[in-house]
C-alpha cells in the first residue's frame, strides 16, 4: 500500500508510544519486518521553541525508513511551524496525534481533545498539509467517550482537508488503553473514506493481525503494545498473511540475544546513563514468559551498567 506517495512494504506498522518507540526501537522493528515506524508523539509549541528535548525526537536515521514524526498540539499554525522544523530531519509521513489521552495533552486541547472539535481537526490538518510536501496522515480515536463517537465523521473531515491517511484506534479517550478496542469502527471509517485506514488497537499475535485485516478491511495495521519485548510479531505477521517460510519459534537464547542488541543500541544513541535506565522496562517486557521473570525483572530494575545487564543474562537457563 502506499501513503501518499511513499511505498510501504509490509503489512504491519510500529505504533507511535511515548518512551518506547524510539529510534533504538524503531530500527530493531524494521529489521524485523516493521513496514512502517512512527515515532514518540512530539510537542509542536516545544518544537517552535526549539526545546532541546523536543527536536531530538525529531531525529530519524536511514536505518528506520518509510518513517513518520508525530506532532501533538492544538494551534494550526504552530502545528504548520513545527511541521516545517520537522522537515529538516527529513521524515517521510508527519502524522498529526488526535488520540492521546493523557491529561497533560487532552486537558490542553491537544490529542483526543481535537475530537471534540472536528472543524479544528481540519483546519489543523489542512495548515500542515500547506507547510509540507511529504504526506500528512492522522491518529485517531473511536471519539472522545461514548456519548461523543464520531470517528467516521473526523476522518472524512480529515480527508477532505488534504489527510493521506488515517490510523484509527478503536477506543475513546474515556476508555484509555483498557477495554477491548472496537475494530467494528475501524470498518465503517474504511467504508467512509478513500485514503488509506491504518487499523489500531489490541494486537498481540499475527492471527489477530489476519482477523483485523479480515474483519475491518483496513489497509495495514498497526502494532503498539503487543510490539514490547516482541519485535518478532512483524516477522509473524509477515509469514502468515505474507506467506513466507516459517521459522521456529522464538527461543530464550534468541530473546536474549535481541534484547542485548536493542539495549546496546539504546546506550549508542542515548549514551550508557540514559539508555540503561531506560533499558529496566524494556528487559521486563523481554524477560516475561521465561522462567523467574519476576526476579529477572526486579534484577533488572536496578541495572545500571551494559555489562551487568550481560551478567545477569548469563544466569539464565537457556
Ligand atoms: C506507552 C505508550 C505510549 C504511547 N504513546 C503514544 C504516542 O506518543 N502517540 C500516539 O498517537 N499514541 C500513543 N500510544 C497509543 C498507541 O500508539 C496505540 O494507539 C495504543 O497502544 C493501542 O494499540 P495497541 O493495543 O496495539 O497497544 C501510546 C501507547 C502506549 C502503551
Amino acid at each position: 500500500m502506499k501513503i501518499g506517495n511513499v511505498e510501504i512494504n509490509g503489512y504491519a506498522a510500529l505504533a507511535p508510544m511515548a518512551g518506547v518507540s524510539d529510534r533504538a526501537f524503531r530500527e530493531l522493528c524494521v529489521d524485523f519486518g516493521a513496514g512502517y515506524v512512527v515515532g514518540e508523539m512530539v510537542s509542536s509549541k516545544g518544537v517552535t521553541y526549539h526545546n532541546d528535548k523536543s527536536i531530538e525526537l525529531l531525529a530519524l536515521s536511514e536505518k528506520e525508513r518509510p518513517a513518520a514524526v508525530q506532532l501533538f498540539g492544538y494551534e494550526p499554525q504552530i502545528m504548520a511551524e513545527a511541521a516545517k522544523i520537522a522537515m529538516k530531519y527529513d521524515p517521510d509521513i508527519i502524522d498529526i496525534n488526535m488520540g492521546c489521552p493523557a491529561p497533560k495533552i487532552a486537558m490542553n486541547g491537544s490529542g483526543s481533545a481535537l475530537m471534540k472539535n472536528p472543524p479544528l481537526c481540519g483546519e489543523i490538518v489542512s495548515a500542515v498539509k500547506n507547510a509540507v510536501s511529504v504526506p500528512v496522515t492522522v491518529k485517531i480515536r473511536k471519539g472522545w467517550d461514548k456519548h461523543s463517537i464520531n470517528a467516521v465523521e473526523v476522518a472524512q473531515i480529515c480527508e477532505q482537508a488534504g489527510a493521506d491517511a488515517i490510523t484509527v484506534h478503536g477506543r475513546t479517550r474515556e476508555q484509555q488503553y483498557m477495554p477491548p478496542a472496537d475494530w467494528e469502527i475501524i470498518r465503517q471509517v474504511k467504508k467512509a473514506v478513500n485514503i488509506p485506514v491504518i487499523g489500531n488497537g489490541d494486537i498481540t499475535t499475527a492471527v489477530q493481525a489476519a482477523q483485523m485485516f479480515e474483519q475491518t478491511n483496513c489497509d495495514l495495521v498497526m502494532i503498539g503494545r503487543g510490539a514490547l519485548g516482541n519485535p518478532w510479531i512483524f516477522k509473524e505477521i509477515s509469514m502468515l498473511i505474507g506467506h513466507e517460510r516459517p521459522t521456529l519459534p522464538v527461543s530464550t537464547a534468541e530473546k536474549i540475544s535481541v534484547m542485548l542488541r536493542h539495549v546496546q543500541k539504546l546506550c549508542e544513541y542515548k549514551g550508557e546513563y540514559v539508555g540503561m535506565r531506560e533499558a529496566r522496562k524494556h528487559a521486563g517486557w523481554y524477560f516475561k514468559g521465561m522462567r523467574d521473570a519476576a526476579s529477572l525483572r526486579r534484577k533488572a530494575g536496578s541495572i545500571e551498567k551494559f555489562d551487568d545487564l550481560v551478567e545477569l543474562c548469563k544466569s539464565i537457563e537457556m
